[in-house]
């Protein structure tokens, strides 16, 4: 009894002890917060929450759930505390300071330098999905100088002239199939929900320009739209949700996303091993991204483990990196074309005019749609399909006239600059004059594909696909919307059209 006595009376003192060390750590970890509280206050920003402790702990974190759990994009509450607190907006969130910039000197300082690595925040949360491996180190996220360097060397040229125009084959190709899948809901009256349309063909395209690899998921099914939308699903909980993983509501939906990323990575593992087996068997191989991965990972006899991963890294960057962005482009422009007769018809004229009744559309053509190329512009800029980025503050910097220290993490987003006032008159007018070739340029608050070395390696690639499926739609199809559609946006991570874009499509009348 006594030994047990004894046993209970240690026990209770660890458990003492324990309960004093957890408080110790959370009075630091509260001075902490006072002291980053102290160092950055003096940048304007949004009241954190006080209403009580805990609500002062979590700071603008609360306000980010409960806007997105309304189903309000997180860019609108950045730009309206853009609005009231100016060009440089503290936010709290934990032990984070960020600051929202928008001021176009300050972008163009930051983001056209590489002394401001992308941030440990982001390359965190995108480096592994609840624990599964996501991006990992690949392209998109690679926050290393070196290693990022390393990869884009090697890739960059890849999207030279020569090889953009070597892709046109494909572009037509795939875009010809939606054609055909519009005619056949054409002739059934039926409706035809364009996103998912679009999607298929811009996944269509990147399985087979950069892996070789024929999907054709107009006329088959498939697991990848479904893993992909997952995984852009799970990268926004996991981003603006700490706690989102800890609650067991969510394990389905967790275990999901793992999944989906699993999926990706091992179907990377086969055709990147299909790929080198081609390439010992001296068989010839298509000089694509999937060869560029392998390149770019070093010698088989001397490669690691990190090597192989960092080819699934990228491998997985580009499924997501190179694609959905591009058909949420394609669907919010045939949302406000249909939205705007007079700028359909002006820019259905254009293609008449260029293409006529060409099928094969070449690479010259697309530099002569010039409309088309504003229309897609003023597309980006009401709806940056990626919409902002972000950057470590290495280094203290001043931005319109105010300090910020070194430690915060910059963010940046061209949804923002792109429907505020005093960038661009009448901001949510659609409006391709704005990007008429003698127009003046936007002075960096415009940058759908960001700015500087860490911009986005596909943009010629993207608008030269979107091009060649405009082009097409407006040659033979006249398109309506379905009425009782919202215009919202779903904030995916990528922002796309909410409703889908769902329209009737007819051919058109060419004696008109
Ligand atoms: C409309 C279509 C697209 C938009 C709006 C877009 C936008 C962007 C943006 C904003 C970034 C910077 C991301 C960041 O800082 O976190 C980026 C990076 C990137 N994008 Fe795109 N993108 C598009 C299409 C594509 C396509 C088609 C590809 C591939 C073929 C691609 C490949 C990449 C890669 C590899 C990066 C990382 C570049 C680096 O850090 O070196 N993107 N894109």
């Amino acid at each position: 009894m006594a030994v047990f006595h004894m046993i209970l009376g240690w026990t209770a003192q660890a458990l003492m002890f324990v309960l004093f060390l957890l408080f110790l750590a959370f009075l630091g970890y509260c001075l902490y917060l006072k002291h980053l509280h102290m160092k950055y206050d003096h940048i304007p920003g949004p009241p954190r929450n006080s209403v009580t402790f805990v609500f002062c702990f979590l700071s603008h974190t609360l306000c980010f759930s409960v806007h997105s759990f309304l189903g309000g994009i997180v860019h609108d509450k950045f730009l309206e505390w853009s609005e009231t607190y100016g060009p440089v907006c503290r936010i709290n969130f934990l032990h984070f300071v960020m600051v929202f910039v928008s001021c176009p000197e300050a972008t163009k300082e930051i983001l056209m330098s590489s002394k401001y690595p992308k941030d440990a925040f982001l390359h965190k949360r995108l480096f592994n999905l609840f624990g599964q491996r996501f991006l990992g180190n690949g392209l998109v996220t690679a926050k290393d100088h070196e290693l990022w360097y390393k990869q884009r060397r090697i890739m960059d040229p890849k999207y030279n002239n020569l090889y953009l125009r070597g892709l046109m084959g494909t572009f037509n190709e795939r875009a010809e199939k939606l054609m055909t899948s519009l005619s056949d809901l054409a002739e059934q009256k039926k409706e035809a929900n364009m996103l998912q349309l679009v999607n298929s063909v811009t996944l269509d395209v990147i399985a087979k320009v950069a892996f070789g690899v024929d999907l054709d998921l107009l006329n088959n099914s498939s697991t990848f739209p479904r893993a992909i939308e997952m995984c852009l699903k799970g990268m926004v909980h996991n981003l603006r949700d700490t706690f989102f993983a800890l609650n067991p509501k969510n394990r389905p939906f967790v275990n999901e996303v793992r999944e989906s990323c699993r999926l990706l990575r091992t179907t990377g593992a086969k055709w990147i091993q299909d790929r080198k087996t081609a390439m010992q068997n001296g068989d010839e191989v298509p000089k694509d991204i999937l060869t560029q991965i392998i390149k770019s990972a070093g010698k088989e006899e001397s490669m690691t483990q990190e090597d192989e991963d960092l080819m699934l890294d990228n491998f997985v960057t580009f499924f997501i990196a190179g694609q959905e962005t591009t058909a949420n482009q394609l669907a919010f422009c045939i949302m406000e074309l249909a939205r705007h007769p007079d700028i359909l018809e002006k820019v259905t004229k254009e293609v008449d005019d260029v293409i006529g009744m060409k099928q094969e559309i070449s690479y010259d053509d697309l530099g002569q749609l010039i409309y088309l190329s504003q229309v897609l512009k003023e597309t980006l800029r009401i709806y940056p399909t990626a919409p902002g980025t972000s950057r470590e503050l290495r280094q203290d910097i001043v931005v319109d006239g105010i300090h910020v220290p070194a430690g915060a993490i910059g963010i940046f987003s061209s949804y923002t600059c792109g429907r505020m006032d005093k960038f661009f008159k009448d901001p949510l007018k659609f409006d391709p004059d704005r990007f008429h070739p003698d127009a003046p340029k936007p002075y960096y608050c415009y940058y759908p594909f960001a700015l500087g070395p860490r911009s986005c390696l596909g943009q010629n690639f993207a608008q030269m696909e979107a091009k060649v499926v405009m082009a097409k739609l407006l040659q033979r199809f006249d398109f309506t919307l379905v009425p009782g559609q919202s215009y919202d946006l779903l904030d995916t991570g990528t922002l796309r059209p909410k409703s889908g874009v769902v329209c009737s499509v007819r051919y058109r009348d060419h004696k008109k």
